[in-house]
């Protein structure tokens, strides 16, 4: 098992909108394996914030007719919010406009032209404000990016950064690590825009003034890519790159940035070329989500189908939103959201199979056994079938699940527990603990002690995902609110852990009410 530190970052989001469905869901998946590993007893830094230069941000400031730092100030603050409300736990939250990220990327600027990869030129091309990229005349459809976004022509004197010279070594490198970027469909993209041919990218503006001043010639300001880039490395501490937050995150941890497919080629071609060029080390792994549609349609402001994701928490529940977000659709793919999908996927998944199990189990312990942990008898050998079961899930060592979270395959990693609780709803209907109420009372106490002792382990798996319905059902099997709040480590599904007999269980209350829709 990997027990190195370990760094998980989302992008840093654009200030111009506010959060949306989209933005949330790196969010999540971010916040589900910061969480795992911590319950893993790693040592982790969660970083999220907001890319608060460049022309998008400062157009949206003269539009609402404000400086740019006070339209910053002001809407960095939703991404904030949202984090909050979706429990997100983020060690640190950075923000393009502070001094140490300033610092920091004049730092990496100034390392990168004392390497000679940085020259002074001019640019003549196209450039989309809403992409903040430059793109080639050769790129264009019908006279716009190929994201759609409208382009302007742009000629201005301009630094470059030699990128045609990072081509050969880049390849070189996804080579030598093919887990690099993932999904393995998106490696292949980038290798072959790679293999295509880089050309230099301009990195400096001088038509505006919204960004950070180049070193040494003020005129220009950085390109909001390469500021923006900067951003995983100012939260550590660099220029210090002694500091122990560096050192462990960087440079003796395991690093992970997670992005949409759309910004894919800036995290896995320009960031790490950046990164060469200064003598760092190279993260471990960029992994690039699909994104999401809504009920088959491009989310979008102009079709008002934009979903908030505080609508979807005040209609279906925050557990219910961030399970359903990662278990739907395979990280990497894109995927349709739809309001039935969202209710089949939390009635049949969480209400009918987690929430039942444990209703049913803690209701049946609190009745017939003095609301007390059974004492259970020799175990038979479906009980040890049950229990192995659920430990299989989680393996002993947990290196494969670990692995598992790395790799984001939350739906394989869900989808084991919702299977093994419903072996336990199975096994719940094949024993019959109320028929052995009357027939075999010593019986009856090793059935629901083999079963609490299930839903334990299934509580302590789900932390990460749904932490809140995850701590009422550990709190119903006896953990402390303290306990909980720490976050009871995957250590912890050891049988040494498992219910001590004869202790004191909570009242039961229901975990997952079935969400039915409002009557019209
Ligand atoms: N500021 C840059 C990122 C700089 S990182 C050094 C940026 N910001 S963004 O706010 O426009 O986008 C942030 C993220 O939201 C991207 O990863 C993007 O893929 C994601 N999404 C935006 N719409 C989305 C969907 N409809 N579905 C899923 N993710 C989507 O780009």
């Amino acid at each position: 098992m990997d027990t190195r530190p370990f760094y998980i970052t989302t992008p840093i989001y654009y200030v111009n909108d506010i959060p949306h469905i989209g933005h949330a869901y790196t969010c999540v998946a971010c916040d589900v394996v910061a969480r795992a590993m911590r319950l893993y007893g790693r040592k982790v830094m969660f970083l999220t914030g907001t890319d608060e230069h460049g022309q998008k941000v400062e157009k949206s400031a003269q539009l609402k007719g404000i400086k740019p730092q006070d339209f910053v100030n002001e809407v960095s603050q939703h991404f904030r919010d949202i984090a909050k409300t979706m429990h997100i736990t983020n060690d640190d939250f950075i923000r393009t406009t502070e001094p140490r990220h300033s610092k920091a990327a004049q730092a990496l600027w100034k390392t990168m032209l004392a390497s000679g990869d940085i020259y002074s030129g001019s640019y003549a091309g196209w450039y989309a404000v809403r992409d903040e990229a430059f793109y080639q005349e050769s790129e264009l459809v019908n006279g716009k990016a190929p994201t759609g976004a409208e382009v302007e022509w742009v000629e201005e004197p301009s630094y470059f950064f030699k990128l045609s010279a990072w081509g050969e070594k880049l390849l070189a490198f996804y080579e030598a690590h093919p887990d690099f970027i993932s999904p393995p469909a998106r490696r292949n993209e980038v290798i072959s825009f790679v293999k295509g041919g880089l050309k230099d990218l301009s990195i400096s503006r001088t038509a505006f003034s919204w960004g950070i001043p180049v070193p040494g010639d003020e005129k220009h300001i950085m390109y909001v890519w390469l500021d923006a880039l900067v951003n995983y490395l100012s939260a550590i501490d660099y220029p210090d790159i002694d500091s122990e937050k560096f050192q462990d995150f960087w440079v003796k941890g395991q690093s992970m940035h997670v992005m949409g497919k759309d910004i894919l080629r800036f995290h896995a071609v320009y960031w790490p070329a950046f990164l060469m060029a200064a003598g760092l080390p190279l993260p471990y792994r960029i992994f690039a989500h699909g994104w999401w549609t809504i009920e088959g349609e491009k989310m979008s402001k102009s079709l008002g189908n934009v979903i908030s994701p505080h609508d979807l928490i005040a209609q279906f529940g925050l557990d219910q939103t961030r399970y359903f977000l990662l278990r739907e659709v395979p990280f990497g793919n894109d995927g349709n959201f739809s309001r039935e999908a969202l209710i089949n996927r939390i009635n049949s998944e969480l209400a009918n199979t987690i929430g039942n199990l444990a209703q049913r189990t803690l209701s049946l312990i609190a009745k017939n056994n003095e609301g007390r942990v059974p004492t259970p008898g020799n175990f038979t050998l479906e009980d040890k079938e049950l229990l192995e079961k659920i430990q299989v899930t989680h393996e002993s060592t947990h290196a494969i699940t670990q692995q598992r979270y790395v790799d984001c395959k939350f739906g394989d990693i869900f989808g084991s527990i919702v299977e093994a609780a419903g072996k336990a709803n199975e096994y719940i209907d094949k024993q019959a603990p109320w028929t052995l109420k009357k027939t075999d009372e010593a019986r009856m106490r090793t059935v629901l002690y083999v079963l609490a002792e299930s839903i334990r382990c299934i509580a302590i798996m789900l932390q990460p995902v749904i932490p809140h319905s995850a701590g009422k059902m550990l709190a119903q099997t006896g953990y402390s609110e303290a306990e909980i709040e720490a976050g009871v480590a995957f250590s912890e599904l050891a049988p040494e852990y498992a219910l001590k007999a004869g202790s004191v269980l909570p009242t039961p209350q229901p975990v997952f009410p079935r969400y039915a829709p409002p009557e019209v």
